[in-house]
């Protein structure tokens, strides 16, 4: 074992294979998009997910002020809506959304989604935690999941 550095620490870290989200937020009718990957799970009753954000993040006062948020989980064949989310203020434009029902928005073609209420914000070191109840959702048994490991997307 290594005293824990920056560079050990993202390193062993890498190493826990994810799926890749991306999850959206709405401000003054735009759509804000970041992908992430350190969504998971966090209560069966009540359903409840989280997730973290960089507190240096571009979009993190839309999310902040946001009051609900989705979860597009993405398939294997969605690697283009993860580079396209990592980027600072990705254009939205082109993309043809579907609509959830609280003025929320969705990826086409996903895995998995969650129509989600935003109902606690925890600050912890330099990210977000962001803990929200899930109030609908909608998954597809026959698409493949995108994973990411050792900062590599995996088929
Ligand atoms: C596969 C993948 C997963 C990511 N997961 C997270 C995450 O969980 N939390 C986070 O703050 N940033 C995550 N990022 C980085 C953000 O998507 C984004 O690049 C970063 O926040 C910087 O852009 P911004 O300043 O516009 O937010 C991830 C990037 C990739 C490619």
């Amino acid at each position: 074992m290594r005293k824990t550095n920056k560079n050990n620490f993202k390193k062993t870290l890498s190493k826990f294979t994810t799926g890749v989200t991306v999850i959206f937020a709405e401000k003054n009718g735009e759509v804000h998009g970041k992908t992430v990957n350190s969504f998971n799970s966090l209560s069966l009753n009540p359903p409840l997910i989280l997730f973290s954000l960089g507190n240096y993040s571009s979009s993190i006062n839309t999310f902040l002020n946001s009051k609900y948020l989705t979860v597009n989980i993405l398939s294997q064949n969605q690697k283009k809506f993860s580079d396209h989310f990592s980027q600072k203020n990705p254009d939205t434009k082109k993309i043809k959304f579907l609509k959830g029902i609280y003025n929320t928005f969705f990826l086409p073609n996903c895995i998995g989604y969650l129509e989600c209420k935003l109902i606690d914000k925890i600050k912890k070191g330099d990210h977000i935690i962001f803990i929200c109840e899930v109030l609908r959702v909608k998954s597809d048994d026959k698409l493949k999941p995108l994973n990411y490991y050792n900062s590599n997307y995996i088929k």
